[in-house]
């Protein structure tokens, strides 16, 4: 069985996708987290996406993947922007395929899983929030990591990369035609998982 979750930044997704996960017993990949460790590496080495895509898709970055927390934080977030590179989506998507294709199936969680990488997938979601609850979840969550940045600064750059995720050519992030959509604005984190479960049942 494949489960694929699609949707924008701090809209649950990824709470979703692991609380399915342990539901299911599936093994789940953040595939959020590869494009991260992509982002890592042209921080790390100093590279130039525009002028070397090549290079950028082809480092490997399978130590960085152990980096969690770093890959995590705002400034590797905005860098993941190398994501819109063809180069970089081609180098990554058989290794997400593959994952998808383990004996007893996988959940992946991102922004292209039910359009491009699993559109055969056994249930589709696609998560959303308004970018304003958004907001306030990641404010929460960095205020708690110490950080002093302003809700009005965490907004705007959640809109900046709505609107980069959503524009970009290829594997742009949309809601599959056969996907459930679940607004999780005004849900508890139980009853999204809860609503998310029935979601899923419901196209099996
Ligand atoms: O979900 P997360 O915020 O970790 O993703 C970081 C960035 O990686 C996104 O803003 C997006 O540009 C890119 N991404 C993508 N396709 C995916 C997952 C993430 O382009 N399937």
């Amino acid at each position: 069985m494949i489960i694929a979750v699609d949707g924008p930044a701090a809209s649950g997704k990824g709470t979703i996708a692991r609380a399915l996960a342990r539901h299911y017993g599936l093994p789940h990949l953040d595939t959020g987290l590869l494009y991260r460790a992509v982002a890592a590496t042209v921080l790390r080495d100093e590279l130039d996406p525009a002028q070397e895509a090549d290079a950028v898709a082809a480092t490997s970055f399978d130590d960085l993947l152990l980096a969690d927390e770093w890959l995590r934080t705002d400034e590797v977030g905005k860098a993941a922007s190398v994501s819109a590179h063809p180069l970089v989506r081609s180098a990554l998507l058989q290794r997400q395929k593959r994952f998808a294709m383990q004996p007893n199936g996988a959940i992946l969680d991102g922004r292209d899983i039910g359009t491009v990488i699993a559109p055969d997938a056994d249930a589709k979601l696609f998560v959303k929030a308004t970018p304003m609850i958004r907001a306030r979840r990641r404010h929460a969550e960095l205020q708690k990591c110490g950080s002093t940045v302003s809700l009005d600064r965490v907004l705007s750059d959640i809109r900046a990369r709505d609107d980069r995720d959503s524009t970009r050519e290829q594997a742009p992030l949309v809601a599959a035609p056969d996907a459930a959509v679940l607004d999780t604005s005004f849900l508890s984190v139980e009853s999204a998982i809860q609503k998310a479960i029935a979601l899923v049942e419901a196209q099996l």
